[in-house]
């Protein structure tokens, strides 16, 4: 089976620099650090807002990291110039709304299909990898490789909130659709990622399907990584991840 890599988001190192205003805890040490714990690559999410990540970030996270920078983004003009300045090993295109508190659902890739178009090709042609954000859905899946995009991420956010909330059932139906939806990715000939609101727990599960191959994890890591440190809280999540996916091998 493939093996399942770890991208670290470090949105929420800067959040708690913004707290204060100054320049620590810095979110590129943060990235150095984690890649050094086995991350295998780092995410990082421009706002439209600037809530978190700064133009800045960004830049010094290209130029210090050796490992691929995925930049997630609004389909925006504004932020369509800034990834093709910076060129990020990957662009993942986000819904974004100003009032929510996370990026809640899926890019609406069937109904915005055309407004992305130009999006994905356009960083498609300066050779940054595309991936489309989207829920789970056989629709969302066909209008992403339509759209001429190499990778989907599956939204995990609603499997997650099942899960933190006790609701079996629901939690159930939800991973079914990551499933089903993971399974349809090699015919549509789209690489498969997925993410929001993973713990070490829902790593674990998730890493159990072979279709998966990132997966990206912000708010929990850092949340971790004040209890235990940065670098402890990769090394366990990388374990969590790999013992999922060879638990799943050896089942087969
Ligand atoms: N993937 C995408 C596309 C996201 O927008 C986010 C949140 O910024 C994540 C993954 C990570 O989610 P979380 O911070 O809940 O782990």
């Amino acid at each position: 089976m493939t093996t399942l890599r770890l991208g670290v988001n470090v949105d929420h190192v800067a959040t708690v620099r913004n707290a204060r205003g100054g320049a620590v805890p810095d979110p590129t040490r943060a990235a150095l650090l984690a890649i050094e714990a086995g991350a295998d690559g780092i995410t990082a999410h421009l706002r439209e807002d600037r809530r978190h990540i700064h133009d800045d970030d960004m830049k010094r996270l290209k130029a210090a990291i050796a490992k691929p920078l995925n930049f997630e983004m609004a389909a925006t003009e504004a932020m369509l110039d800034i990834a093709l300045r910076i060129r990020p090993h990957a662009c993942c295109l986000v819904p974004e709304k100003r009032t929510e508190r996370t990026t809640e659902g899926g890019l609406d890739v069937v109904g915005q299909f055309r407004a992305l178009k130009p999006f994905v090709a356009e960083l498609g042609k300066a050779g940054v990898r595309v991936s489309m954000f989207i829920e789970p859905s056989g629709e969302a899946l066909k209008a992403s490789a339509d759209l001429g995009a190499p990778v989907v991420e599956l939204h995990t956010g609603a499997w997650c909130d099942a899960l933190a909330h006790g609701d079996r059932a629901k939690a159930d139906y939800e991973f079914g659709r990551l499933r089903v939806a993971a399974a349809q990715t090699p015919r549509l000939g789209l690489e498969c990622h997925a993410g929001h609101g993973l713990d070490y727990e829902s790593a674990r599960v998730i890493a159990a399907l072979p279709q998966v191959v990132e997966l990206n994890i912000g708010h929990f890591l850092i949340g971790e990584a004040i209890f235990v440190g940065l670098a402890e809280t990769v090394r366990r999540m990388r374990a969590a991840m790999d013992e999922g996916r060879a638990a799943a091998g050896a089942a087969r």
